[in-house]
């Protein structure tokens, strides 16, 4: 009788397997949307604030793939249900701060978004940290990080010095 209730329970394991196995084959017809919004050259960061190569090269590797419309797909990226969470960051992060549309935020915007970035780094939540498990070029060391921050401490005083001069009122 044992042996008749073990096979029995086999013989649902693999219905069950099977099943899953189907399913896990039907869902991949299903996809997230990855069309890249439309984004003008002149608005991009690059092209706004002309960062050093060094700076752009850490970006591309730490950050571009989820703030700007230029992300990388790697093969992984399209296995569903991975490919929606995947998705889901790239929305979320460029809706939060996109580099491709940087040239239409206000300065004032521009800013706040450089004070988040130092911010962020520092507390260690950008990159995320499932990112940074898979890349390693977004593993920055400690003297890359100070650079880049040192970089955007630095951009964001000039910022707040001319939206200053811009608010003071015009000399008699
Ligand atoms: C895997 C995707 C991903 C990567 C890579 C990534 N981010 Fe983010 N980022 C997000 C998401 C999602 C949010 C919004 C949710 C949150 O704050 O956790 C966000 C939020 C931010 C914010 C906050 C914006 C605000 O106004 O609150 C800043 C700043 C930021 N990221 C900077 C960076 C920088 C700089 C890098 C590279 C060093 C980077 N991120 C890498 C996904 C990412």
């Amino acid at each position: 009788m044992t042996l008749g209730k073990s096979s029995a329970l086999k013989t649902w394991l693999k219905r069950i397997g099977m099943a899953l196995g189907i399913l896990f084959i039907v869902a991949q017809f299903f996809q997230p949307d990855r069309r890249s919004p439309e984004s003008n050259a002149a608005d991009h960061f690059y092209t706004v604030e002309s960062p050093p190569a060094q700076l752009q090269e850490k970006m591309n590797g730490a950050c571009m793939d989820c703030h700007s419309n230029d992300a990388n797909y790697p093969w992984y990226s399209y296995i569903t249900p991975l490919s929606f969470w995947i998705q889901d960051h790239i929305n979320h992060g460029r809706k939060e701060l996109n580099f491709s549309n940087w040239g239409q935020y206000s300065a004032k915007r521009q800013e706040h978004k450089l004070k988040e970035w130092v911010e962020e780094v520092e507390e260690d939540k950008m990159p995320l940290e499932s990112y940074r498990i898979i890349h390693g070029e977004a593993r920055l060391t400690e003297q890359e990080i100070s650079e880049m921050l040192e970089w955007v401490k630095t951009r964001r005083e000039e910022i707040l010095v001319r939206m200053a001069e811009q608010a003071a009122p015009e000399p008699p």
